[in-house]
């Protein structure tokens, strides 16, 4: 076993941090008013942050999973916001797209979304189907060339912003999970319509939308895969999405952790340092060690995806731990401020709220113990 990083990896880690930094500027403000971060995107996407794992002949970076593991990390830092839209960017749509999808779908839209020219949004998600990802009500209806979409979608990320979505929708109902199909669908095409942002606890810079599709024609080419590979192509690209994720709330992590640990050196009660009392001590000692644990889980499961070995498994572990260690540790980093913690001047408020959503996108905590429980019983 080697835990060391190469030369490559450290770089790409130390440019994240950097960016990063820019983030604080205006991190509040967007959090405040749910603004979204354009300028910011724009500038990941030059840096090359929004198509990191795909191929630089579709215009991406060309990085293994633990680069883009490490720079999640760094900028979830700082704003989890910013993160989730780099995060579904990069493992849900182009991930999905250059995996499974044909060479025209690639030259038509992976070459804009690697580049950060163009976002990408997942759509699975229903009214009625969240973690029971099987019973989707969203219909592609076949006609000959194209497919009649009809139905709504919930809780997307990248909903406005996106400029083409993956959605999943069921063709024959007969079939179940195997009658569902992947497709690509333009944003601006008639019929799509973007339903109201929520005002949502956390993650408030990012936008998320429910979107409505009234009889939306999806030309034949741009299925995904064969008839009927939409639910497994789901599930696919979700495993890998939740090492995503799963970095995303080690971020939020070590975020909350840092700036505890700043705090701590700095606030005097009863007559010294906070962080000269054992109280405060075993709490730094123990977000420290669960942060490490959550870390190596994320690098384990990018590992494995780097080596075309099987990270279902990994992937759920690494998201349940982390989601579960970023709740933990945040509430903990307020804890350590005291009042300051409870005011937004100090992050760690945001911190806390912003973890929240790690243990509910991508496959809930619920969710992951299913996939695990069923990998360790089989
Ligand atoms: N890889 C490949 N195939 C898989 C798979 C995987 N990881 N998981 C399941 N399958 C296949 C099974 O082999 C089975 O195929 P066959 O019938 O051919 O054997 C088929 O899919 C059905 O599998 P299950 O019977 O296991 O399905 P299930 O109904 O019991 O569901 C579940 C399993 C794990 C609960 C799944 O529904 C699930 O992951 N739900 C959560 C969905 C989710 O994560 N939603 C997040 C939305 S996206 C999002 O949040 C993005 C964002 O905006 C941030």
């Amino acid at each position: 076993m080697n835990f060391q990083l190469t030369e490559e990896h450290l770089m790409i880690r130390q440019a994240a941090r950097d960016f990063a930094q820019e983030l604080w500027k205006d991190v509040c403000e967007r959090d405040e008013k749910g603004k979204f971060p354009t300028e910011h995107i724009k500038k990941m996407g030059e840096l090359g942050f929004m198509g990191m794992m795909v191929d630089p002949k579709y215009g991406g970076s060309g990085l293994d999973t633990i680069s883009y593991v490490l720079a999640m990390e760094e900028i979830s830092k700082v704003d989890a916001s910013c993160s989730v839209i780099m995060s579904v960017n990069n493992s849900l749509v182009c991930w999905g797209l250059e995996t499974f999808g044909n060479e025209e779908q690639k030259q038509k839209y992976l070459t804009k979304l690697a580049t950060g020219e163009m976002i990408g949004a997942f759509l699975l998600s229903e009214p009625e189907a969240g973690s029971d990802a099987t019973s989707q009500r969203t219909t592609a209806e076949d006609k000959g060339d194209y497919y009649l979409l009809n139905g709504t979608k919930n809780w997307i990320t990248n909903g406005n912003s996106a400029g083409v979505y993956l959605v999943i929708a069921q063709t024959d109902i007969e079939k179940a999970h195997r009658g569902i199909n992947a497709f690509i669908v333009e944003k601006n095409s008639p019929g799509v319509i973007v339903g109201k942002k929520e005002d949502k606890m956390g993650i408030r810079s990012s936008d998320t939308h429910s979107i409505m599709f009234q009889d939306v024609k999806v030309p034949k080419a741009n299925r995904i895969g064969e008839d009927g590979f939409g639910f497994k192509f789901a599930m696919k690209t979700l495993d890998g999405g939740r090492i995503g994720i799963a970095s995303q709330a080690l971020g939020i992590a070590s975020g909350a952790y840092e700036l505890a640990l700043k705090y701590s050196k700095e606030r005097k009660a009863f007559g010294k340092e906070i962080s000269k009392h054992q109280a405060i001590q075993f709490k730094l000692a123990d977000m420290a060690t669960r942060i490490e644990a959550a870390r190596l889980l994320c690098l384990k499961a990018a590992f494995l995806k780097d080596q075309h070995g099987d990270y279902g498994l990994a992937s759920a572990m690494a998201k349940v731990f982390a989601s579960e260690t970023a709740m933990w540790v945040t509430t903990e980093a307020v804890q350590v401020h005291g009042g300051y913690g409870y005011v937004r001047e100090y992050h760690v408020e945001r911190m806390m709220r912003d973890a929240k959503i790690t243990q509910i996108y991508e496959g809930t905590s619920e969710v992951q113990r299913i996939v695990i429980s069923r990998s360790i019983l089989s």
